[in-house]
């Protein structure tokens, strides 16, 4: 079979674009409001996405009076989606650091019976500082520990949904045997941050595991992600750098016995479309004029745990040494490369880079025609920079609704992207493995028979 693009919508605010709120273009609705997100999801399943994606944050930002830092938390949302929808695979941010293996073990596998097979968590370490004094208030968890708190958790989760063989209900009720008790078994972990005895207290789930999604990008989060990750979000501003990425997490998950293909990487792209180029650069022109530069100051100090960039002039070009060394940053080291790197290479003024930023945060940003954008998607997806992408609309619905409309035909007629969705689940979908358990080992099954008849 030929290689197969993956298109994730990712769903934020009315569009990545900072002033998309504003924008006439982008929704009325409420963003507490859930037919928001079902109308969405749907839309992108109309298209025939594979996926669509909630990002989370477990603090307000400060600029909530100019920016709408508002949306409902993304676990929930995904179970009111599933009702609405029934083929496009369905992603939500969850932490590691704040929040319990049992609990989140227990919401994925709710969303993936829900779903019947369509789940998928977004593993993050929260790296947003202001996310800890909501929970205990002890100060920031340090990038290091974070991660391996993150390792600890993994292993507890995927233990837990492996605690159930797939076969292990019967609900027969003429003989009065729900579930076979040799086929489900406690997990008994101890380790330095969480002591779990398992079983969950819930059957195995459609897909064995919900698929498992990470976006870390520095060393330590590549690392993670070549252990655990089976999707990749990333976030390039160039196709070299991209390039990079997707040679090196491929290599670490080969060093980790792991099939490359098997985990696919999914850069960020916030395509401005229009019919011709010149409407495309009119309406990212029309949104960056609503942009406000005290507003991308605040993101821009959260981005570098809460350094001070007030002093900064608006128009002098950057350098360096107006930021922070990245290995002292606590919060997201990677994107704080990206944006170093962007300073190094094209010295913009902090206007200039706000600008930038307000595109997507860091992303690829980019306006053109359809024509154009499948020719970038087309250029990266063959060139070992994307097995897809991290599609980011600056408006919603409006530009999610050209996309689908235009650039996925052209992406089809080229033979990159499906025309039908071929199976149910989010693992065919991405074309992943199934997840195996102990149960599926033959060697655990007579130690299992053994345990349950007490010898
Ligand atoms: C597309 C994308 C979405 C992300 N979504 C979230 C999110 O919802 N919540 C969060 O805390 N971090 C999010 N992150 C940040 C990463 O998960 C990660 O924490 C961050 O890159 C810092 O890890 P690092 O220091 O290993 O790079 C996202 C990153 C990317 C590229």
């Amino acid at each position: 079979m030929t290689r197969q693009l993956h298109l994730n919508l990712f769903i934020h605010g009315r569009g990545h674009h900072e002033a998309a709120w504003r924008h006439p273009a982008s929704s009325p609705l409420p963003l507490t409001d859930i037919r928001y997100y079902q109308d969405l999801a749907q839309r992108a399943e109309r298209a025939m996405f594979d996926s669509i994606f909630l990002a989370d944050q477990l603090a307000l930002g400060g600029d909530v009076a100019q920016a709408p830092r508002t949306w409902l938390e993304p676990i929930t949302v995904l179970a009111a989606i599933a009702v609405a929808t029934s083929r496009v695979g369905l992603i939500a941010t969850a932490s590691t650091t704040y929040t319990e293996p049992f609990n989140l073990a227990r919401q994925f596998a709710s969303i993936d019976h829900i779903s019947q097979g369509r789940a998928a968590w977004n593993i993050v370490t929260s790296w947003l500082a202001s996310a800890a004094e909501n929970y205990g208030g002890e100060g920031q968890v340090s990038h290091a520990d974070r991660y391996a708190r993150g390792e600890e958790f993994m292993a507890v989760v995927k233990a837990l949904w492996d605690s159930w063989a797939a076969d292990a209900i019967v609900d027969d009720r003429a003989g009065g045997l729900y579930a076979r008790a040799d086929r489900i078994r406690s997990i008994d972990h101890d380790g330095p941050f969480y002591t779990v005895k398992g079983p969950l207290n819930m059957p195995r789930c459609p897909q064995g595991r919900p698929v498992l999604v990470q976006a870390g990008s520095s060393d330590t989060g590549r690392r993670f992600a070549a252990r655990h990750a089976e999707a990749v979000f990333t976030a390039h501003m160039a196709k070299e750098t991209a390039q990079e990425f997707y040679a090196d997490l491929k290599k670490l998950a080969a060093a980790e016995g792991r099939q490359p293909q098997h985990v696919l990487i999914l850069p960020g792209l916030s395509p401005m479309l229009g019919g011709t180029e010149e409407e495309a650069q009119r309406l990212a022109r029309e949104v960056n004029e609503l942009t406000d530069p005290e507003v991308g100051r605040k993101r821009l100090s959260g981005r570098f745990g809460g350094h001070d960039f007030s002093h900064l002039p608006l128009d002098r070009p950057l350098v360096p040494a107006d930021f922070p060394p990245p290995e002292t940053v606590e919060a997201a080291r990677s994107r704080t490369e990206v944006i170093l790197n962007l300073v190094r290479r094209d010295k913009p003024t902090l206007r200039q880079l706000l600008g930038y930023l307000a595109g997507a945060r860091g992303h690829f940003v980019t306006a053109g025609t359809p024509e154009q954008i499948a020719d970038l998607i087309e250029d990266w997806f063959i060139s070992g920079a994307a097995d897809g992408f991290n599609v980011m609309p600056p408006i919603l619905p409006a530009q999610l609704d050209a996309f689908g409309a235009e650039v996925i035909p052209i992406l089809r007629r080229r033979g990159l992207f499906r025309t039908d969705y071929d199976g149910a689940t989010l693992r065919e979908h991405y074309g992943l493995p199934w997840p195996q358990s102990v149960f599926d080992d033959p060697d655990w099954q007579p130690q299992l028979r053994e345990a349950a008849a007490g010898i």
